[in-house]
């Protein structure tokens, strides 16, 4: 399908300008965030993308907001608007969360930000699940999930959860080059203990359809050695507790 690309103003008259005032029609608050799109310096949104609402193609849609592919001086990036309906009333402690990941390499780099939307690294990958169901090389593999764990561990040492990581098959995207993005900070918070490395690892191998497809890659150690490595890694979060738990996970 051809890409839809249109300058922030064409958005009054289009239908595709719905998208930034989704899930309701407001002409009103739809001049607000025209107006606030041309600040963070856009110049041209893409409609491209996997997801469809009703009939125009986004990159994403989550229950707090809808990202779009967008054009800044020439260059691509991913634009994060909040839905009208979403019980959080701004994202700007999103960013600030994205901004204390970013200090440990972690996340899509933050570019800038306001209470509606952030604009941010676009990343081109796959979701988790997809991924894995087309990789055949167990070094490979072995490589993302080690990376994926040690981007948890940076954030348990930043002291930022997460939040959604026990369920992360939509916010671990795995780029072409197989480097794994962390996404969505919009559950993350600095006042609850990290359990970054716990959520992640029960998710990808204890819990849900991952485990089954990681036996093929990694000669992991039975469950209960498993959460024998992950109670002593809680009991106290040091680089060698993680070691010894990658150990036990055959990475
Ligand atoms: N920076 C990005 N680059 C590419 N796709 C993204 C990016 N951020 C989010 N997405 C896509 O949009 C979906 C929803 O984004 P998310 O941040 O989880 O929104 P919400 O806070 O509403 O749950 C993600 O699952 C992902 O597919
Ligand atoms: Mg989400």
């Amino acid at each position: 399908m051809k890409p839809v690309m249109l300058k922030p103003d064409s958005l009054l008259t289009l239908e595709e300008g719905f998208i930034l005032t989704y899930p309701r029609r407001d002409v009103e608050v739809l001049k607000r965030r025209i107006e606030a799109v041309k600040r963070l310096g856009v110049n041209l949104i893409e409609f491209t993308g996997s997801k469809e609402v009703s009939n125009v193609n986004l990159l994403g849609k989550g229950t707090r907001s809808v990202i779009v592919k967008v054009w800044v001086s020439g260059y691509t990036y991913a634009l994060k608007i909040r839905r009208l309906d979403s019980s959080i009333r701004s994202l700007k402690s999103e960013a600030e969360n994205m901004k204390i990941a970013n200090s440990v390499s972690v996340g899509p780099k933050l570019i800038s930000y306001n209470s509606d939307m952030i604009l941010m690294e676009l990343v081109d990958g796959k979701p988790i699940l997809e991924w894995m169901n087309t990789q055949t090389d167990s070094d490979v593999v072995r490589r993302t999930l080690f990376k994926l764990i040690l981007d948890a561990y940076r954030l348990d040492a930043v002291g930022l959860d997460h939040g959604e990581l026990s369920r992360a098959s939509k916010h671990i995207l795995v780029k072409s080059n197989n480097e794994p993005i962390i996404l969505d900070f919009g559950s993350s918070s600095t006042n609850r203990r990290p359990s970054n490395v716990s959520s992640l690892v029960s998710y990808l191998f204890i819990r849900g359809t991952l485990p089954k497809n990681i036996q093929k890659f990694c000669q992991y150690s039975s469950r209960e050695e498993i959460l024998d490595g992950l109670r002593n890694y809680k009991s106290k979060p040091s680089k060698e507790a993680l070691y010894n738990l990658i150990g036990r996970l055959g990475l």
